[in-house]
């Protein structure tokens, strides 16, 4: 069976390529390159012993998409290729716009010509906003998104939406990532944010090896036990294979939409990320109590019941495996 994975080289991207490939799916792959290396396409086979079908371009540009699938029998997609830096979309909305939505609007009018129909999608728990009960579940409301970057993604699911009502015979599965980190255990590929990262685990595996001096921790007054914010981290390895009980359920269903939380069900506060990349790696992280990011909230963590029953997939990876994954992975790539 083909796959035809969008924003192949990126951090989910990559790690998915691996199991793909592992799991004996031909994969054929497309990235431009925008926020990640093509050196990455040589880890992925040194991992994996086997190659991807590589094409470079953008998701926006038809003629590529209608080659990739005049060129090879892709039986589904599954679409990573995304901007996500969530500060950069409030800089500039309309660059997100349109390579978050517009792009899948050509890979989805492509998708038609061909008669592809099947497609995974990677959205974000980001489209729940703030909510006031945990742990989250699907059915929970979305919308009230606080930045450009969220809002594409909601945009994105409506549009998905539309799409299964008016097509009976379209597949979509909608995956709602909580918080990724960590790296495949080789430490060949892992997450690499160009410049200072802006998210919690790659800035204390930089602290931990010194490139970056100290953590700021973005306040401790939340209504939290410890009053910093508590996340559902989720070891990129189990998120990856997540997609391949994606693809098995795509190729059960007769049509229609499915959305799943893909977490571990576990909040973990910043203090506690910290002391166990402490104890895990046995480092320092030096840090000191920052005031709040704007934007942020206190509490975020699935309730991911709904894809262990009818996907059988669950999280098997501890927190202490992602510190240590993301610490092997930093070394590595210094
Ligand atoms: P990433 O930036 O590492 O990977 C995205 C890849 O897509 C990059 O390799 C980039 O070069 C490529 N790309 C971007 N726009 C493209 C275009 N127009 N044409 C071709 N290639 C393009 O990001 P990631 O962390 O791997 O995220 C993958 C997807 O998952 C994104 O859609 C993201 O919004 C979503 N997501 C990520 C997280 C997270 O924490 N990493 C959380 C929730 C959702
Ligand atoms: C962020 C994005 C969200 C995206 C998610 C995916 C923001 C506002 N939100 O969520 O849209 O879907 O990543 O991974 O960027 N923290 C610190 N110091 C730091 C960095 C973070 O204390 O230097 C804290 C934050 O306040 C938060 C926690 O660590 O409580 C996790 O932060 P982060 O890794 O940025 O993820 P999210 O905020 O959950």
């Amino acid at each position: 069976m083909k796959i035809f994975v969008t924003g192949c080289t990126g951090y989910i991207g990559s790690h998915t390529c691996v199991e793909l490939l592992n799991a004996g799916y031909e994969v054929v792959g497309l990235d431009n390159f925008s926020n990640s290396k093509r050196e990455v396409l040589d880890k992925i086979k040194e991992i994996t012993n086997k190659e991807i079908k590589f094409y470079e371009g953008d998701m926006l540009d038809e003629n590529i998409l209608d080659k990739i699938m005049n060129d090879n029998n892709i039986d589904i997609v599954i679409d990573f290729a995304a901007f996500k830096a969530v500060g950069d979309s409030v800089e500039h909305p309309i660059s997100y716009y349109i390579n978050n939505v517009s792009s899948v609007l050509t890979l989805i009018k492509v998708m038609q010509k061909h008669n592809v129909k099947k497609l995974i999608f990677s959205s974000s728990a980001t489209v729940y906003g703030k909510q006031e009960i945990m742990p989250i579940t699907e059915d929970m409301p979305v919308g009230n998104t606080t930045n450009p970057y969220g809002t594409s993604k909601l945009f994105v699911e409506h549009i998905l939406e539309d799409l299964c009502a008016s097509d009976n015979e379209f597949k979509v599965i909608i995956f709602r990532y909580f918080n990724p980190v960590g790296a495949h255990k080789s430490g060949l590929i892992g997450e690499n944010p160009n410049g200072i990262p802006a998210n919690l685990m790659p800035f204390i595996a930089k602290v931990a090896t010194k490139e970056l001096e100290c953590l700021n921790v973005f306040g401790n007054d939340y209504n939290t036990p410890d009053g910093t914010g508590v996340r559902d981290y989720i070891h990129i390895v189990d998120l990856a294979k997540a997609h391949l009980s994606g693809i098995q359920k795509l190729n059960e269903i007769k049509g229609g939409l499915l959305i799943y939380n893909l977490g571990t069900g576990h909040g973990y506060s910043v203090l506690e990320m910290i002391n166990t990349f402490e104890k895990a790696n046995n480092v320092k992280i030096n840090y000191k109590i920052a005031p709040r990011r704007s934007g942020d909230i206190d509490v975020c963590f699935a309730d991911s019941s709904k894809a262990q029953k009818e996907l059988n997939w669950t999280a098997t990876l501890d927190l202490e495996d992602m510190c240590k994954d993301a610490y092997n992975f930093v070394i590595k790539n210094k």
